[in-house]
């Protein structure tokens, strides 16, 4: 079938909508119509070039709810009418990882922005002009209809709204994750979250929710620091010094007991000032991506060893998307997580360049597009 997609050409690139051939679904894949898809901003780094992908054309977003529409022969746990929330990292269920309860590693991430399907680098469901398209994260929520592993998707009630439900497919559990996985917050923890967009507010939310009785938010742009605070911040500051600074004179000289870095364009200055705010024995939790190949983090070895930190990557908040997707929407029903309020503008298919550049100037937390 021929569906609307939003696609970078090249990169640096914008995305356009184009026309592309869409395949229907094999064993083990279904075809899903698009409800809702939010404007992440590692959608951006591929845009920007940050973030090499594998194959341009590619249909861009990986964070996305909507409904199947079609099954693949012979595949079982999944039906037409079934509501899903596309997760970004693949879970095979069988490798060392997802055995482990560590589903965010799973070995099929290795093919995560090649373009193609997880296990055969040679196949795409997308053509256009007769050329094969690449899908992010292989799912590409960027378009009306989307052709997916089953290994991509976690069926969901069907009371959740979809527009709010899509938000759960990367930045919710990323954040949420990154303070209650990765920093493992404590009651009367004092935790900076440095970064406080899409997924830096749910780092809040999350840090608030494991019993922290402060929680420092930082971002130069002054809505992003109000708007954390209505999530649950309990301080905010336009930077991670002056955060630092007000977590020492908290905590009797000592700093926080954990920082998660969330900034938009990660970089190695932001991982050592995140560093130098942690007290000993402290977390550094960093969930930012920036340049690949930019490597270089200005931290004093003795520093690392004499204080005893521990610096803590996280990709997908070291989260079981199985498990924690349906749990997130749980909590959601519940009123402990806040999903409404994450969603600062929609956007029209066409309209996901001007997202990404509203993104850039501050004004959303999250934006999604509704089909
Ligand atoms: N680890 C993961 O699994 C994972 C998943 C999704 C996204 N990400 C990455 O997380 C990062 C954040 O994504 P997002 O969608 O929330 O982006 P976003 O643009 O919505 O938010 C980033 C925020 O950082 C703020 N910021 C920029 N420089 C800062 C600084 N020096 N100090 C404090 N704040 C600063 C910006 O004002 C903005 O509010 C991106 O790099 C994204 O690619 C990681
Ligand atoms: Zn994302
Ligand atoms: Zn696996």
């Amino acid at each position: 079938m021929k569906v609307r997609a939003a696609a970078l050409l090249s990169a640096p690139g914008k995305y356009e909508t184009i026309e592309v051939e869409l395949d229907g679904p094999r064993q083990n894949e279904v075809l899903v119509r698009v409800v809702a898809a939010g404007l992440c901003h590692s959608d951006d780094h591929i845009a920007t070039g940050d973030l090499p992908v594998g194959k341009y054309p590619v249909v861009g977003g990986h964070e996305g709810a909507g409904i199947v529409e079609e099954v693949g022969p012979n595949t079982t746990g999944v039906a037409v009418g079934d509501h899903i929330v596309f997760s970004f990292m693949p879970v095979c269920g069988r490798c060392r990882w997802c055995a482990t309860g560590r589903q965010n590693l799973c070995d099929l991430g290795a093919l995560l922005l090649a373009g193609s399907r997880y296990d055969d680098p040679t196949s795409y469901r997308m053509t256009h002009n007769g050329e094969a398209v690449g899908q992010m994260c292989g799912t590409s929520t960027f378009a009306e209809y989307t052709t997916v592993d089953v290994r991509s998707i976690v069926v969901i009630p069907k009371d959740i709204p979809l527009d709010v439900a899509c938000l759960v497919g990367c930045g919710v559990i990323t954040g949420w994750g990154s303070a209650v996985n990765a920093a493992q917050t404590g009651p009367g923890d004092v935790v900076i979250v440095m970064g406080v967009g899409g997924i830096g507010v749910n780092a809040v939310q999350g840090a608030r929710h494991s019993g922290a009785a402060q929680v420092i938010a930082v971002d130069p742009v002054a809505s992003k620091r109000e708007f954390a605070t209505s999530v649950g911040a309990t301080d905010a500051f336009e930077t991670i010094e002056e955060a630092a600074d007000y977590a020492r004179s908290q905590t009797n000289g000592q700093g926080a007991d954990s920082t998660i870095i969330t900034t938009g364009i990660t970089t190695g200055d932001h991982i050592a000032q995140g560093f130098a705010s942690i007290r000993k024995a402290g977390t550094l939790v960093v969930a930012g991506f920036g340049n690949p190949a930019a490597v270089g983090v200005p931290i004093s070895g003795p520093e690392l060893v004499l204080y005893q930190k521990r610096i803590q990557g996280a990709i997908f908040g070291m989260a079981n998307p199985t498990y924690d997707i349906p749990r997130a929407l749980d909590l959601y029903r519940q009123g402990a997580i806040k999903l409404d309020e994450l969603i600062s503008r929609r956007y029209s298919l066409d309209d996901i360049a001007q997202g990404y550049v509203d993104m850039h100037a501050g004004l959303n937390i999250r934006g999604i597009v509704t089909f």
